[in-house]
């Protein structure tokens, strides 16, 4: 596909949308966000908003006799842009170069939610810092959230430079202040612009005032940057709004390419029903075409004769987005009302309309710290990661891949309002910059880290083992602590220094505390990864026998062991198998309902998506699954013979 790129830019290049940018301004009360968008709007002489509407109605050239479709198509586009609209004004500015949209979100107070609500469309976002208040806590919010939301160009606009006599020095202190934050996002455009949107330096022309800073005018800059690559033109993903069917003979589907190029001739898979068939026919606003790309709106027609309603989705059949029941997500929270892991709310995703319930709630994110913390609930303006259930698939792809298949928003069933904005992220990965738990974090800053001067290689060399973490997770009754025993048994016939952190046994002692909420079992394995990790510093291998439910959990202990220490073995048995061994009687009791939240029959486990071992424990004796992982240990080198 990489190789159509230039012949993509070229095409795109041809079209005006290449010479859109959609915008967005953040910042805090008092820095002067609306005199910078009039004068923007003031001096580009841009008040362009009614002339963009009547060249929009000129341009509606194709009109086929039986139906207008260019009333299709402004149907199509009202209700494209219906998705999210709390209080955000779209305003147009034109340059010769280039179309303008700023997302212009009221600044009184500067919610997250509006901020989410203007940027999840946008290129770019300018973020305003006061010059003489230099990064405050309200900047990198708006800065974490911009980068969240996937915008790949941010500009900083330090303004008011004019009440700081221009200086240098101010504006660089605020430049390192600001690159120290960046530099744990992953944004891949960052510039800074020193201006004063009140005198209009550096905003449309280069102001003679600061002649130490050589970059471009605020204006030029938008003009210039390069957007056309940030669009997604490989996966096709087309949903489908309404099925078209003036008359007996023409049969169109509706929507928007939300991503990719359709062109006549494709294979076309249909989402859900898996049919194939092939485009005849796209029509566009402009007439009839051979391809469409990414944020047209299009009618097709098909080859086949193939059932297809509102909330399908046209795909190419080699390349297909998640079809999923069970999404995780980063929510913003949008709504006075917190948010209730378990009530039923409505989700609309691209153009499907389901039902689903937030199962899990795993933390809030802390987005001037970026640090996760641990909370029961979400409220106005917080962010969180969630694990969600839906009463219907829906065809979705990572928000980071996607910001149209990747992104829903969720509306209250009784008041119809907006309650959040979400991202779908992969199961267990989080955006790269988020700190895995507040937990982690040292309380007191006057501890230091003491060394000895031994070594781990000199105690490999003693103990002829590099050492590992074994870490078997499964249902109860699925064999863990018998091949952990086992295990543990040949290891030490061979030689080796090994011992068993078994989940029964801990519960007895240092984890005594914890019940079975997942916060406590959270907490459960973090500690025992703890304790696994000292075991191995100290040499020893350490082979754990804990359920450990949830994949974002063993992550984490991924993370403290060490994830070339860290060998997940999933112990595989349907859980008909476990429940009729039921070594202690347990499943009987949580059927009868003595045992809330017991796993596998009213809590959740999260099966290991790519184990370093799998085995079936339903299928073979202990003693081959034991003999296996050993095979497994000796083959990676971490047995040392001698
Ligand atoms: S974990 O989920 O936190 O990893 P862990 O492995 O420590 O669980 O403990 C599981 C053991 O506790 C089970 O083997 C079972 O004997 C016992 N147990 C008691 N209540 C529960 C429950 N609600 N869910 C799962 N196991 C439970």
């Amino acid at each position: 596909m990489d190789a159509n790129r230039p012949a993509i830019e070229t095409f795109l290049k041809q079209n005006q949308e290449a010479d859109l940018l959609r915008f967005t301004t953040a910042g805090s009360v008092d820095d002067g966000k609306s005199t910078l968008i009039g004068r923007l709007l003031y001096e580009a002489n841009g008040l362009y908003e009614d002339q963009l509407a009547a060249v929009r109605k000129d341009s509606q050239k194709f009109k086929r006799e039986e139906l207008d479709l260019s009333l299709v198509m402004d149907g199509l586009k009202a209700e494209r842009e219906q998705g999210i609209t709390i209080d955000v004004a779209y305003r147009h500015l034109s340059t010769p170069k280039r179309h303008f949209i700023i997302a212009d979100t009221p600044g009184h107070e500067q919610y997250t939610r509006n901020m989410a609500t203007g940027a999840s469309t946008a290129d770019l976002a300018i973020i305003l810092i006061d010059a003489r208040q230099g990064v405050l806590v309200q900047s990198r919010r708006h800065t974490f959230i911009s980068s969240l939301l996937g915008i790949r160009h941010m500009v900083f606009a330090i303004n008011k430079m004019d009440l700081v006599n221009y200086s240098e020095e101010v504006f660089r202190k605020i430049q390192d202040d600001l690159e120290s934050f960046v530099e744990k996002l992953s944004v891949p455009d960052l510039t800074y612009i020193p201006i004063s949107a009140l005198m209009g330096d550096n905003v449309v022309q280069r102001s003679g005032r600061m002649p130490w800073y050589e970059g471009p005018s605020l204006l030029n800059f938008l003009e210039n940057v390069r957007i056309l690559s940030d669009r997604n033109l490989i996966d096709l993903r087309l949903p489908v709004q309404y099925a078209l069917r003036p008359d007996r003979e023409f049969r169109g589907y509706c929507g928007c390419v939300v991503s990719g190029i359709i062109r006549r001739g494709d294979p076309i898979l249909v989402l859900p029903s898996q049919r194939k068939t092939k485009v005849k026919t796209i029509l566009t606003e402009e007439g009839e075409t051979s391809y469409a790309f990414s944020s047209q709106a299009v009618t097709v027609t098909l080859e086949d004769e193939i059932d297809i309603t509102r909330g399908d989705m046209l795909v190419h059949p080699a390349n297909l987005p998640g079809i999923r029941r069970e999404i995780d997500a980063i929510l913003v929270w949008m709504d006075h009302e917190v948010m209730k892991p378990g009530k039923l709310y409505l989700i609309k995703h691209t153009t499907q309309l389901v039902k689903g319930t937030v199962t899990r709630l795993h933390f809030r994110i802390n987005p001037e710290s970026l640090s996760r913390e641990k909370t029961s609930k979400l409220k106005l303006n917080e962010i969180g990661r969630v694990t969600m259930q839906l009463y219907r698939e829906i065809f979705c792809d990572e928000y980071t891949k996607n910001r149209q298949t990747g992104s829903f928003i969720m509306i209250d069933p009784m008041t119809h309002g907006t309650v959040a904005a979400g991202m779908i992220i992969e199961r267990g990965r989080l955006p790269a910059m988020v700190k895995p738990d507040e937990k982690g974090e040292v309380k007191s800053s006057f501890i230091h880290r003491q060394e000895g001067t031994v070594s781990s290689k000199d105690r490999e060399k003693l103990l002829r083992q590099k050492p590992a973490t074994l870490w078997l997770t499964g249902l109860s009754g699925s064999g863990k602590s018998s091949i952990a025993f086992e295990l543990e048994k040949r290891l030490m016939a061979e030689g080796h220094l090994c011992y068993v952190l078994d989940g029964d046994n801990v519960r007895h002692g240092l984890n005594r505390d914890l019940g079975f909420s997942p916060g406590d079992r959270s907490e459960n394995i973090r500690r025992v990864a703890e304790v696994a990790h000292l075991f191995n510093e100290a040499g020893v291998f350490v082979i754990t026998a804990f359920i450990s439910p949830y994949r974002e959990d063993r992550e984490q202990a991924r993370n403290i062991i060490g994830k070339d220490s860290f060998l997940e073995i999933y112990t595989d048995a349907p859980i008909e198998i476990c429940e009729k061994r039921d070594p202690k009687g347990l499943y009987e009791k949580a059927r009868a309902g003595l045992i809330p939240e017991f796993t596998g029959v009213n809590a959740p486990y999260e099966a290991p998506e790519v184990p370093a071992i799998h085995l079936k424990t339903g299928e073979e004796s202990v003693d081959l699954l034991a003999e296996r992982i050993l095979r497994h240990l000796r083959e990676q080198g971490f047995l040392i013979r001698g």
